[in-house]
């Protein structure tokens, strides 16, 4: 466990894991936003190492972590845009997609001209940056598939084995992957993946903000994402999910007309009344229903614990857009591959 990463004995663990990444290995850390399976970013071998401790298709990019914003031009052609962007939020969740130099090799880039870059603000994460000195190519440390993990136990049930080393740096407090953006020829940004960076935060800098197609729908068959990573079925729980979109009454009224071992996330509020008609071992709280933070926060843990149980079926309700619920909104459609049940509102 490595919680003050300035304490002696955490110090030794850091020399540690800068020595297995330099060396061509594996070291998964924690990240503010999920944990990350880093190797060394300028190696392609090791690089080709994550792709195969994941199951990771060889067309999905990963994002290259650097230490500050200062290493970025080694690495990137920078643009005026993504300065700016970088001065207001980072270090901090937000991925830039640019131009990729040659010091990138292309297993890390999947072959695209583009590299998708990010400074994390985790204490852990940016001491080991400091330490290795080197840029951490790093993914989410979960199997391909799995949703992504927010705690050294996630990591261990996916990766233990099939890395060098686990820095257990406790709970990841956002739980949702960073926001990546691209900057736009004409001054613009395209956001290809929500996340704590909101598209209202953004707009505070960059006032043309695209939202990719892929972000809040499905995409028409054959069509290429402009992240590779969207086209994948991610964060899917063996049991199929089913999102409702209505207000507390209305999903309580359906959810008392379904038969069958199911599972019920509900917000914290919805539970008094779902209670009434369903057993404690079938609900699960989100958190309350305008902390768009806390939902973050706990999803992924959620769905994992849920999927344990062996449920024939699991029903969510559909997050707002707004703010941190574009991320939330995000994942469980991805999650629930896209299955939504309109309810009838009074
Ligand atoms: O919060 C995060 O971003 C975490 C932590 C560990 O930093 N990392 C993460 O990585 O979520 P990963 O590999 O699970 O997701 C990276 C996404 C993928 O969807 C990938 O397709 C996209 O970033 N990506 C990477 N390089 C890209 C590029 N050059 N252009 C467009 N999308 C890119
Ligand atoms: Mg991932």
């Amino acid at each position: 466990m490595v919680k003050d990463p300035e304490a002696p004995e955490s110090r030794e663990i850091l020399r540690r894991a800068a020595r297995i990444l330099k060396s061509g290995g594996l070291v998964v850390f924690p990240t503010e936003t999920v944990y990350g399976l880093g190797a060394d970013a300028t190696d392609s071998d090791a690089a080709g190492r994550i792709y195969a401790a994941k199951g990771r298709p060889a067309d999905n990019p990963l994002i290259v972590h650097v230490a500050s914003a200062d290493d970025v031009s080694r690495y990137a052609v920078e643009t005026e845009e993504s300065r700016r962007l970088m001065q207001v939020f980072w270090p901090g969740p937000l991925t830039v997609v640019l131009p990729a130099r040659e010091t990138i090799p292309s297993t890390v880039t999947a072959g695209l001209p583009t590299v998708a870059i990010r400074c994390p603000s985790h204490p852990v994460a940016r001491a080991l940056l400091m330490e290795v000195g080197i840029p951490i190519a790093a993914p989410s440390a979960n199997l391909s598939g799995s949703p992504s993990p927010t705690c050294a136990r996630h990591v261990a049930d996916d990766m233990m084995g099939r890395v060098d080393m686990i820095l257990d740096g406790g709970d990841c407090e956002i739980g949702l992957e960073s926001t990546i953006v691209m900057p736009d020829k004409d001054g613009g940004l395209t956001l290809l993946r929500p996340g704590a960076v909101t598209p209202e935060m953004l707009r505070t800098v960059t006032p043309k903000l695209r939202i990719a197609e892929a972000v809040l729908g499905q995409l028409p068959e054959g069509n290429a994402p402009l992240s590779p990573g969207m086209k994948y079925r991610h964060y899917a729980p063996s049991s199929p999910l089913v999102l409702l979109d209505g207000d507390c009454h209305a999903r309580q009224h359906y959810i008392e007309k379904q038969s069958g071992n199911i599972a019920i996330i509900g917000y914290e509020e919805d539970l008094p009344l779902l209670r009434r008609s369903l057993t404690e071992e079938r609900l699960f709280s989100l958190g309350r229903q305008q902390d768009l933070s806390m939902q973050s926060h706990r999803l992924f843990t959620l769905l994992r614990d849920i999927d344990k149980q062996g449920f024939d079926k699991i029903l969510a309700p559909l997050p707002p857009t707004g703010g941190m619920g574009m991320a939330l909104y995000n994942r469980m459609i991805r999650a629930a591959a896209h299955c939504i049940v309109h309810l009838p509102k009074d």
